[in-house]
């Protein structure tokens, strides 16, 4: 965990961000994968891990503004959970190295919420998104499943969104830990690829990098030769010869910072030029994305024009007509990309999405577009110095989007449909990177990932 003080000063400041009343952050549980005592690898709450750093089950913090008195809840171990588990350091030793001096036992939470709701204290909390703090919300407050989303607190909201999204040197150095496993991730999954191997083979050998270097991987590998399904979990597919992988992947730090990469790669280790085509046009797209980012420019600016460099390409090879800009602006692009560039990373590798997408990427300037494709944008607003985003731009054939709007002659002026039936088989491409927004610029966070056409060409297949 970090120092003692950079927890004490994020409370702190949350007190003086939220000015009044007490603030819940309950911690997770372990979650069962098919009885209780086989759970899932833990993963503690982002927010509680933020302000309160324990990483362990079953513990909640309490900042109590009014008093100005921080706590921390959860049960010492008994001799039957040493016998299992270990010898385990008291709750009041580990609530010391967060510079936290109360703790008490978990069952001590209710009568102490339950004092300060009689005391006319009220009592923030974020929207839970695991069902077993639905229920603790629930018992302990008196609220509702169906009805909690009305009493979340939104001065808190604000105020962790504000804090969270603003990392210190600390938080800047987890997150470049979390790249340096991706580096091999990604470096690794490039050796592998070749003809014959199957595409679980090099997701199971990255998953077991992320887990030797840190706490796993930041997110469920996405790793396919079916690169045009944007969120492709499936590893059964057998590489073959003049098909692409898209390697989407990221370890997480054992402060449980993340990263997240994406690589495609030839499988027979050249790009066809039909590929090499499309790849440089993302990259392009990619490169003058980040190179536009600096404090005070709104992300969707950045978006559209990584947009407008895509759009231009495809026209430049005759899958896209007319005026560029008109095309962009009528959305006729998110054939071809219909996603976001990217978003805000942290803690989470969508970071702090359980707090609320539009509360982290929109503001009161900067509204979420309805159209096809930017409606899906995950953050528009204006970057400020300190944070840190993937910027991700993608080109992808999917056939079913292809065949629903071919048929609908949907911005049939912008799109050549017989054009774009060439590359119906074609698949996907992304390229992703993390970038930290700077005073006056920005920064590629970690060490370069093979890249450019020739690199990726270099190294694909070789081990
Ligand atoms: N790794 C999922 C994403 O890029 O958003
Ligand atoms: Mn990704
Ligand atoms: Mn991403």
């Amino acid at each position: 965990m970090f120092d003692a003080k950079i927890y004490k000063q994020r409370r702190d400041r949350l007190k003086k961000q939220v000015g009044s009343g007490v603030i819940l952050f309950l911690g997770n549980d372990e979650s069962p994968m098919n009885y209780p005592a086989n759970p899932y690898h833990f993963r503690q709450d982002s927010s509680f891990l933020y302000f309160f750093g324990l990483d362990s089950a079953g513990l909640a913090g309490l900042v109590d503004i009014d008093n100005n008195k921080d706590m921390i809840f959860g049960n010492d171990v008994d001799v039957e959970d040493i016998i299992w588990m270990g010898f385990q350091p008291l709750l009041k030793d580990r609530a010391v190295k967060v510079g936290v001096e109360e703790t008490a036992p978990l069952d001590k939470l209710e009568e102490t919420l339950k004092n300060s709701l009689r005391n006319g204290q009220k009592v923030h909390f974020l929207h839970p998104y695991r069902v077993e703090n639905v229920v603790k919300i629930e018992q302990l407050l008196g609220i509702k499943s169906a009805g909690i989303k009305d009493y979340v607190s939104k001065e808190l909201v604000k105020a962790v969104v504000e804090q969270r999204s603003v990392k210190i040197d600390e938080e800047i150095e987890q997150i470049e830990i979390a790249l340096e496993a991706s580096y091999k991730m990604h470096t690794t999954a490039m050796k592998m690829t070749k003809p014959g191997r199957y595409e679980i083979e090099i997701s199971g050998a990255i998953e077991g990098i992320a887990l030797s270097h840190g706490a796993g991987v930041s997110f469920p590998v996405i790793l396919s030769i079916d690169g045009q399904t944007l969120h492709n979990h499936y590893h059964g597919n057998q590489l073959k010869e003049g098909r692409m992988v898209v390697n989407d992947s990221g370890a997480e730090s054992s402060l449980h910072y993340a990263a997240d990469i994406t690589r495609t790669i030839p499988v027979s280790g050249k790009f066809s030029p039909k590929q090499a085509q499309i790849y440089n046009l993302v990259l392009k797209a990619q490169e003058e994305g980040i190179q536009a980012i600096k404090p005070g420019i709104k992300y969707r600016d950045v978006h559209l024009k990584a947009v407008t460099v895509i759009a231009s390409g495809l026209k430049e090879l005759g899958l896209m007509k007319g005026d560029v800009d008109e095309a962009v602006k009528a959305g006729a692009h998110a054939l071809f990309m219909p996603h976001g560039l990217g978003h805000m990373m942290g803690l989470d590798v969508h970071d702090m999405e359980d707090i609320g997408e539009d509360q982290v990427g929109y503001d009161n300037n900067t509204n979420r577009s309805e159209q096809f494709g930017l409606a899906y944008l995950r953050l528009a607003k204006e970057l400020k110095p300190g944070n840190v985003l993937t910027v991700e731009p993608g080109i992808y054939f999917i056939p079913a989007l292809i065949d629903k709007w071919s048929k609908e002659d949907k911005f049939a002026e912008y799109i050549d449909y017989n054009k774009v039936e060439e590359y119906r088989d074609f698949s996907g491409i992304r390229i992703e990177d993390d970038v930290l927004v700077t005073d006056d610029g920005y920064r590629v966070l970690g060490k370069p990932i093979p890249k450019t056409v020739e690199d990726v060409e270099a190294i694909t297949g070789t081990e």
